[in-house]
């Protein structure tokens, strides 16, 4: 085979003539990406709203567009999450940027969120740690949702860190971000409330073959049953948490029976599990005595 051959054309052959945007959705077919996904990808790169897109079917999109909407649907059909190619994820009502140095934000972290709100909306200042922030998704949302709270998130990363202070930036809200090895970085200091979503998956585990192979291993995989960072969590986590305060925890579904364990071995008490949307054991809460 010559190199010529090898390599794959800029443009399919229908791509030759000029095409409208809904000639241009129909052929993503031929790569096998899902038309939601063809649709959100045509629109990221003429930069038109999806009213703006399916306002005007007929509008033709220009060669050079053309052709990054096709380096895009190539990206997608090698199984590149969405995400990561137009950068932006939504999470609890925030556009948030994402890059690969950072987990996805996942709809189930919704609930965590969620929890945290209805139990310390009460509270007229609470004192917030999100431990293992990534894109900086849980601070931000609390910091928007509490605008009376102090929230500090660490992370391990310097590199999502730096996602994570652009998304506060970009939403104008306040929180205090330190690279710290889960608690490391913060003796002597104590909250109101401490949440975590972390690694949580096992070293083995056949879906990191999946889609999630595109996201950092560090966000992904905590040692050979993914309890290792849940376990240094809910052990640490008493030393910074003021008395009465809540630390929440979200886990894989088939965790719930291993967390609660850490939290009743580490001594708290009122150990509860909540459900996400699928129905499944997603985040489990305990409070220090
Ligand atoms: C599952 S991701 C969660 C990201 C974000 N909170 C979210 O819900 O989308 C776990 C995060 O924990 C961080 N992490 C992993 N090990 C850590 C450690 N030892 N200390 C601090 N952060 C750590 C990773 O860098 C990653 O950003």
């Amino acid at each position: 085979m010559t190199k010529l051959q090898c390599q794959a054309p800029a443009l399919p052959d229908e791509w030759q003539a000029p095409h409208s945007v809904g000639r241009a959705l129909e052929l993503a077919r031929r790569f096998a990406v899902d038309a939601a996904d063809a649709r959100l990808l045509l629109q990221h790169v003429l930069a038109l709203t999806h009213a703006q897109l399916i306002a005007r079917p007929e509008r033709l999109v220009p060669a050079a567009d053309a052709e990054h909407y096709v380096q895009l649907l190539r990206r997608r059909a090698a199984g590149e999450p969405l995400a990561y190619i137009t950068g932006r994820r939504e999470f609890y009502g925030l556009d948030l940027v994402v890059s690969p140095d950072v987990l996805i934000p996942r709809p189930e972290t919704e609930l965590l969120v969620e929890i945290a709100i209805s139990a310390l909306a009460a509270l007229p200042s609470p004192q917030i740690l999100d431990a293992g922030t990534g894109s900086g998704a849980i601070a931000i949302a609390l910091g928007r949702a509490l605008p009376g709270a102090s929230v500090t998130a660490i992370d391990r990363s310097t590199a999502a860190l730096a996602v994570a202070r652009e998304n506060a930036a970009r939403h104008g809200v306040a929180v205090e971000f330190l690279q710290s090895d889960w608690f490391a970085a913060l003796a002597g200091r104590r909250f109101d409330a401490i949440l975590a979503n972390p690694p949580y998956v096992a070293l083995a585990d056949p879906h990191l073959a999946g889609e999630i192979r595109f996201e950092p291993q560090s966000a992904l995989v905590s040692g050979v049953d993914g309890l290792d960072a849940l376990r240094q969590i809910i052990a640490g986590a008493p030393q910074h948490l003021n008395a009465g305060a809540m630390l929440w925890v979200e886990h894989g579904f088939d965790q719930a029976p291993a967390v609660s364990n850490l939290f009743r071995a580490a001594g708290y008490s009122a150990i509860t599990t909540s459900r996400d949307l699928a129905g499944l054991p997603r985040v489990s809460g305990a409070k220090l005595a």
